[in-house]
């Protein structure tokens, strides 16, 4: 899909489907609502007055209602959708229009579509948040460019529904302000693009997506990008005495991929600046192993590479951004199998840092891999480290599905991050993960256990125990088990996987420091 900007007046634009945002300027909680539409074009504001005016639409987030042959403008059908409430408008609503606008036009096989620049109404009515221009830009060329894909790969009767060509439509006169949206437009397009990357290997089944399978398009991305690609199998981990890691792998057929990717700035950074590590969980299938799952909804662990993908996503977006900064990606990748072979509850590992590791459960094995793969990153000089892991099943129980999860043994890098996560629209909860909690991962045999001695709070155990691995280095835990797959479509978004933890982990890493 290309994505393109113009500067012309929306209402004179010739184009099938134009897309006009609107906001709810009602205040109080029991106001009806009242709809206007965010341009300043006298045009397009008479040419939808008649049916804004009957309250049928209400300009709730992403409600959408298209006018065919519409009065005084050139654009054979009008789509007007709704951002909800204009009072702290943000791009996040923008995103979430744009996405919805693209969504609308898909099922009616339309091909190209304008979208007309949501205009600052600001000065005229009070009651509107104005949007900053950049940002906008960006978040509405993401929210396209994220709606665009269905998760249909797999029926052999899918049919060709893409909207080739979005125009967006845009009247600013000043210069600048078309640098920023020019900008933005860029920007919007490299990050949707990285997270539609890591949705499409989410999305892979277990038996096409082995380790192996995701180091190979992992390297393949990595060429396309210019970012320095290795790829590393079990001799390789035995090596480098992963224990842990490999404790995970030795129960499948499929071997292990240790995938790293570099990033170099073109200008050399000083010898001392930091480096960042992004460390993922790429467990292509999860049975849980010995400790097996259940039956019931297993299927679904094919989506436990999710970190590892999110990690993947985010450097080609680093690679293609070209941040002053040095950033390398680690995958630690295996499939979590029972075989005769396979690792056993009891069993004592060494991870690589040479801690002692008891089994409890084979189930958890996403925090075995990290606790190699952050251990690696800081041996390749990492200075600041951040992992994405579908790391618990407690984690999804105590924040849903709306929030992820945020750990962190570093309360500045917490805000860091949490700054860039609002900047790029994304939620993530700050969960604790302080020394007191050290008691729950305790081992009467080793060093420590790989699941808590306690039953509460297992998303913080399993923070625990990835924390004892990264020492002092400034460091980010984010369990995303519950926002990495979206049952349900949403107006803006087709249900399956979400890409959550690219926008914002791109925002971190290229965000001031
Ligand atoms: N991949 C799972 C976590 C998970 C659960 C992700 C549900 C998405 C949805 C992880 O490897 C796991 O099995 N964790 C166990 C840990 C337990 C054995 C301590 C869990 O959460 O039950
Ligand atoms: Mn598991
Ligand atoms: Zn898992």
């Amino acid at each position: 899909m290309d994505i393109s900007l113009l500067a012309q007046d929306a209402a004179s634009f010739q184009t099938p489907f134009l897309a006009v945002f609107a906001v709810d300027i009602a205040t109080g909680e029991d106001a009806e609502a009242h709809p206007v539409l965010l341009t300043t074009s006298d045009a397009l504001t008479d040419a939808a007055s008649r049916v804004l005016a009957t309250g049928e639409f209400k300009a709730a987030l992403g409600e959408t209602l298209v006018l065919h042959a519409p009065a005084g403008i050139r654009a054979d059908r009008l789509l007007i959708v709704g951002l909800g409430r204009a009072k702290s408008l943000t791009p996040a609503q923008a995103r979430k229009g744009a996405g919805s606008a693209l969504r609308a036009a898909k099922p009616r096989g339309i091909r190209e579509m304008a979208v007309a620049f949501p205009e600052d109404r600001s000065l005229s009515d009070e009651s509107i948040d104005e949007l900053p221009c950049q940002a906008t830009m960006r978040a509405i060329a993401e929210g396209l460019a994220l709606a665009d894909p269905d998760y249909d790969t797999y029926k052999s009767d899918r049919k060709d529904k893409a909207v080739r060509a979005v125009t967006v439509l845009a009247r600013s006169t000043e210069r600048s302000t078309r640098a920023e949206m020019e900008e933005g437009l860029r920007e919007g397009v490299v990050i949707a693009g990285a997270q539609n990357f890591a949705r499409s290997l989410v999305n892979e089944p277990g038996n096409i997506l082995t380790p192996t399978e995701l180091a190979k398009r992992t390297a393949a991305m990595c060429a396309e990008v210019g970012l320095q690609c290795e790829v590393h199998s079990t001799k390789k981990l035995e090596e480098l005495k992963m224990g842990a890691f490999l404790a995970v792998a030795q129960g499948s057929e499929q071997p292990p991929a240790l995938i790293t990717m570099t990033y170099e700035p073109a200008t050399k950074p000083a010898a001392d600046a930091p480096i960042l590590g992004l460390v993922g969980k790429g467990i292509t299938f999860d049975t849980g192993g010995i400790s097996i799952k259940p039956a019931d909804g297993m299927e679904k662990m094919k989506y436990d590479m999710a970190g590892a993908a999110a990690m993947i996503g985010a450097m080609r977006a680093i690679a293609e951004l070209k941040p002053a900064i040095r950033v390398i990606g680690v995958v630690c990748s295996a499939e979590n199998m029972p075989d005769g072979r396979a690792y056993k509850p009891g069993d004592v590992v060494t991870a690589m840092s040479g801690k002692t590791i008891e089994i409890i459960n084979t189930d958890a094995e996403g925090r075995l891999v990290l606790a190699d793969g952050l251990h690696y990153a800081k041996t390749l000089g990492c200075t600041h480290l951040i992992n994405a892991a579908t790391l618990t099943g407690a984690c999804v129980v105590a924040l849903g599905i709306l929030n992820a999860g945020l750990f962190s043994n570093d309360d500045s890098e917490a805000a860091r991050f949490q700054d860039a996560m609002r900047r790029a629209g994304e939620q993530f909860w700050r969960l604790p993960c302080t020394d007191d909690y050290r008691e729950q991962i305790k081992s009467k045999i080793a060093d420590i256990m790989n699941t808590g001695g306690v039953r509460w709070g297992g998303a913080i155990s399993a923070a625990m125990f990835l924390k004892e691995f990264v020492g002092d280095t400034p460091w980010i835990h984010l369990d995303i088990a519950g926002c990495a797959w979206e049952d349900e479509a949403k107006a803006w978004i087709a249900k399956g996987p979400t890409g959550i933890a690219v926008r914002s982990i791109v925002e971190w890493a290229t965000g001031p420091r």
